[in-house]
């Protein structure tokens, strides 16, 4: 029989439940022990865990956040951090360990499995940002959220003849604000891959008011900028274990100069955590079910180091350097597709169409 400790690190998101049943139940199989690790690698460090149980993950599916808590510790930031989850996984005589998380999470699974700690990774996040999959779960929840989010703001901005701004998570990469701007009909996507002009964003704008659309969309990831700025704004200076500042505050400054640019009322709407609460869609609970089952596999047949990944509509694994050794920004083919709609949307027909209409 083995024992496996299982862990949720870093920001939460839709889906980690769904991972957590998976591992318990499809190691039932095997007649296996699952341990949660309390709040990610926190929890190994001060040896805070709790047994989990076919029962304890009775009707967890359909719920969002984790059941076994979460945190951004990362145990390599001082010297006893490590010799603490090492002493700890003796302790608890742990054969191995599950870890579901983003970048920093698996980087820290990473460095364990290279000191000898047998760990395999689940990629989770919102952003999407993780390479070594197509797709993290998270990320369709998140979109879903922002969609109907920009669904609800249209008729609002519309009312109103306004502009709004609409400012998304994603850090350094434009996945949401590119899938969600693209599926809610954004007027203008700014990502953090492409350096915006606001003399372009105004341009686009303007040309719809021209055309009789009084009002418009904008969709703004929080980490992008305009040309030739270094910095992206940040909501302080703090900064986490893993070195990360909070992103956060381009739409107001954005929604400020569009305002001062084009004299047309302009409102702010930033959809912070609720992209990240609530119930996982059908799409995130089957891939986290998948990955949850495909990481019981990989320790079943000892394939310690790697990352369960999704490639296609294959289940698959790949190291866990491949996933966290460069950040997978957004696929240019994508966003071209979206820009073909910037500035685009008239109330009339043009005239060419309406001799079109007229012969036939
Ligand atoms: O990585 C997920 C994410 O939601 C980012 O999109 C965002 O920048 C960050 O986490 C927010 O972190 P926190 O949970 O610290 O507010």
């Amino acid at each position: 029989m083995k024992k496996i400790g299982v862990l949720t690190g870093g920001g939460d998101c839709p889906g980690l439940n769904a991972v957590i049943r998976a591992v318990v139940r499809a190691s039932m199989q095997y007649d296996w022990e699952i341990i949660g690790i309390k709040n990610g690698w926190k929890g190994l460090i001060d040896g805070d865990i709790v047994l989990l149980t076919d029962y304890s993950v009775s009707g967890i599916l359909p719920k969002g956040g984790t059941i076994i808590g979460t945190s951004r510790t990362n145990p390599f930031k001082n010297p006893e951090g490590f010799q603490k989850v090492e002493d700890n996984i003796k302790k608890f005589g742990l054969d191995a360990i599950v870890a579901i998380g983003g970048d920093d999470t698996l980087s820290v699974a990473l460095k364990l499995y290279q000191k000898g700690i047998p760990v395999v990774g689940v990629p989770k996040t919102i952003d999407n940002d993780l390479s070594g999959t197509d797709y993290t779960f998270g990320f369709d929840t998140a979109i879903s959220i922002v969609t109907e989010a920009i669904d609800r703001l249209h008729t609002t901005a519309e009312s109103h003849h306004r502009v709004i701004v609409v400012e998304v998570m994603g850090r350094h990469a434009g996945w949401i604000a590119t899938v969600s701007g693209i599926a809610g009909g954004a007027d203008e996507i700014l990502i953090p891959e492409v350096p915006f002009d606001i003399e372009e964003v105004c341009k686009n704008l303007r040309a719809r008011y021209e055309h009789g659309k009084k009002f418009s969309i904008v969709v703004v990831a929080e980490g992008a900028k305009p040309i030739g700025d270094k910095m992206v704004i940040t909501q302080n200076d703090e900064k986490d274990e893993f070195g990360h500042v909070r992103l956060g505050g381009i739409g107001h400054t954005l929604a400020r100069e569009i305002e001062n640019r084009m004299n047309v009322e302009t409102r702010v709407t930033i959809l912070g955590h609720v992209q990240r609460g609530g119930t996982p869609t059908a799409h995130d609970r089957l891939l986290a079910t998948r990955f949850g089952v495909a990481a019981i596999e990989l320790i079943k047949n000892e394939e310690y180091g790697k990352m369960v990944a999704l490639h296609g509509d294959k289940i698959l694994s790949v190291p866990l350097e491949e996933a966290v050794s460069k950040l997978k920004t957004v696929n240019m083919d994508l966003y071209n597709i979206s820009k073909l709609f910037f500035g685009k949307g008239r109330v009339e027909h043009k005239k060419d169409e309406k001799q079109f209409s007229k012969l036939y």
